[in-house]
């Protein structure tokens, strides 16, 4: 647990002295990815509605902008792999499929621009990348000088097809360098420490990158997010302490409103990437979502936690019955004290709602003067609690409860 706010805040400070100097990525991105939901689909014949074209991504940065996405703050509209043509051009040059991009990447980041969005696009930093277009190995520059002219605003950067992998570390601050020497200011999202695993180099995630996976592609099941979960649990300790303003963790995409979520493990990933300060990047055909999908994903007391400004990182408090409690503590800070957002997540199958009694001084938030609760999935309406209160939720099997608490004041009477 956190003692003081400022100490805290100042450890980072010093902790942060070599992170990537972009001024990037402040609080976590939030935006949109096709991969998860729409992958490498290339058969626009068979499947015009879904295949990786052109039309696909004006079609979601037409939805982001008018369906409430982006003015909830997800601004990023990102390509993945699957866009390029198998050859560089006559001059060396990446080149998209000309029959699913016939107007070119920068038209496609001009029209995304257009609606008040910002384009991100995909390579990696192999001779291939994962699907077997041309990587970008020994053209790192001009890659990025191409990218900078087309007006690219994020760069997800992957690391397959890279040998031998000790070469990825050095590879990425290269990248690093290559795109801040554009001018354009271009987010870096990097996977190598997916790929290096226990011999990653968190120092140089931090220096090179502003988020990065760690871990492995996220699929359209509960299973895969807690196989996630599990994994930052196992890390939490490790993980926690390299994520903070401008550099970022990334457990990678939302997949809410597709296939394999129910509402309830809907909202235990939108609690638990929130409470992560997590990236939270979409991916979900945003012209079919059901209604009560896109809230979730629009809820704004999620969103205002994933995206305090202090960034930092919430931590696993503890088990309860099988109920993870995670903690993450947020802005305002009163006196002392931070205010918090708690997180229950249920592990259990058992088919009803799990009661849980607590009291909020069990999870450290002792605020003598109380807190200001809003329960996120629920309602705005606010209720206040005291730290030895005895309190209680209802946890659905594989659901989450989400409590934003602001401390607050000490009264002087
Ligand atoms: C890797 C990445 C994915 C996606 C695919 C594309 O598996 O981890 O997120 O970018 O490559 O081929």
């Amino acid at each position: 647990m956190v003692e003081s706010p400022v100490l805290f805040i100042l450890s980072l400070c010093i902790l942060y002295a070599n992170a990537l100097d972009n001024g990037l990525a402040l609080t976590p991105p939030m935006g949109w990815l096709h991969w998860e939901r729409f992958r490498c689909e290339t058969d626009c014949r068979q499947f015009p509605f879904d295949c990786i074209s052109e039309e696909l991504f004006k079609a979601m940065a037409d939805k982001m902008a008018s369906d409430g996405y982006l003015d909830a703050g997800y601004e990023y509209l990102i390509m993945d792999d699957c866009w390029l043509a198998m050859e560089r051009d006559s001059e060396g040059r990446l080149q998209p499929d000309p029959d699913r991009f016939p107007s070119g990447i920068k038209a496609l980041a001009d029209y995304v621009h257009a609606k008040g969005l910002k384009f991100g696009i995909y390579e990696d930093y192999g001779t291939k990348t994962c699907a077997g277009y041309p990587g970008s190995l020994n053209n790192l520059e001009i890659d990025a000088q191409t990218f900078a002219e087309w007006g690219v605003d994020y760069l997800k950067f992957d690391g397959c097809n890279v040998t031998p992998d000790e070469s990825m570390e050095a590879g990425h601050l290269e990248m690093a360098g290559y795109l801040n020497e554009t001018g354009r200011e271009i987010v870096f999202s990097c996977e190598f420490p997916l790929y290096r695993g226990n011999k990653a180099n968190y120092s140089v995630a931090i220096e090179a990158c502003n988020l990065w996976r760690n871990y492995n592609d996220i699929e359209d099941s509960w299973i895969s997010v807690t196989n996630i979960v599990n994994h930052y649990k196992q890390n939490g300790d490790k993980y926690v302490t390299v994520a903070g303003p401008g550099h970022w963790n990334d457990p990678d995409m939302l997949i809410i409103g597709n296939f394999g979520l129910s509402l309830d493990q809907s909202k235990a990933q939108m609690t638990i990437w929130s409470i992560w300060a997590a990236p939270l990047i979409m991916s979900v055909d945003l012209r079919t979502i059901k209604g009560e999908f896109k809230a979730i994903l629009l809820n704004k007391h999620a969103i205002k936690i994933n995206q305090d400004a202090l960034g930092i990182q919430g931590h696993l408090q503890t088990t309860i019955d099988n109920i993870d409690v995670w903690v993450k503590p947020v802005l305002p800070t009163v006196g002392g004290e931070f205010s918090y957002a708690v997180g229950f997540v249920s592990n259990r199958d058992d088919g009803y709602p799990f009661r849980l009694e607590f009291a909020l001084r069990d999870f450290g938030l002792n605020n003598s003067a109380g807190y200001v609760l809003t329960d996120a999935f629920v309602s705005d309406e606010t209720t206040q609690v005291k730290s030895d209160d005895t309190l209680e939720v209802f946890v659905n099997p594989t659901g989450a409860v989400l409590w934003h608490l602001v401390a607050n004041e000490e009264k002087n009477h």
